[in-house]
């Protein structure tokens, strides 16, 4: 697929076909998303694959807002990062995950993040379980000095999402004199 093609074909999509995701095109997406940059070349960002689909859908109560679409996915990709190896791992994190997305498009994969961070479970109750260790509870494989930034839902898109609105670039690209 054309570069440009990736980039504008890429949307969230937060329903899937239930088509089963084959593990060779997470292996392929996860090699290119690898190429990433990082800050120093530190590449503290991990990348762990979940594919037992109990445990995707279970990943889906992660917070009671916003993830529930992990319930009907196919596969999910959890971004983690070495906060020892890099004071900058959130951001080298989360170009990875981008680059992550943008190769699962080239998959013919669809995808959404649902973002982990300092969330907890139940958006009003701060003392509720942190979405993080809630995590880690479904996935025991995850290392504990990780931290987890994100879950990349994934699976085969049940719709083609609208086009994004019209392009603002007056108001977000600025050339300076
Ligand atoms: C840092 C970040 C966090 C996000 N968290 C969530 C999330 O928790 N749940 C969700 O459904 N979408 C989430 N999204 C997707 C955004 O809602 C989406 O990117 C935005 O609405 C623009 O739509 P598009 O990705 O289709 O262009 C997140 C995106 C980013 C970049």
């Amino acid at each position: 697929m054309e570069f440009r093609d990736v980039i504008r074909k890429r949307r969230s999509t937060r329903r899937y076909t239930g088509k089963p995701v084959e593990r060779e095109k997470l292996q392929a997406a996860m090699e290119l998303a690898l190429l990433a940059p990082s800050s120093k070349n530190t590449r503290s960002t991990r990348l762990m694959a979940v594919t037992n689909l109990e445990k995707v859908h279970a990943l889906g109560r992660l917070r009671d807002w916003g993830s529930s679409l992990l319930e009907e996915a196919g596969a999910a990709i959890i971004i983690l990062g070495d906060k020892e190896a890099s004071p900058m791992w959130e951001i080298n994190a989360a170009l990875m995950a981008n680059t992550l997305q943008l190769a699962l498009v080239d998959e013919g994969l669809a995808s959404c993040w649902v973002h982990v961070g300092e969330y907890r479970t139940l958006q009003d109750d701060p003392e509720s379980q942190r979405s993080e260790d809630y995590v880690k509870e479904i996935v025991p494989e995850i290392p504990a000095e990780y931290r987890v930034l994100a879950v990349i839902s994934i699976g085969y898109a049940d719709y083609t999402p609208k086009p994004l609105p019209e392009y603002e670039g007056p108001e977000r690209i600025l050339f300076a004199e």
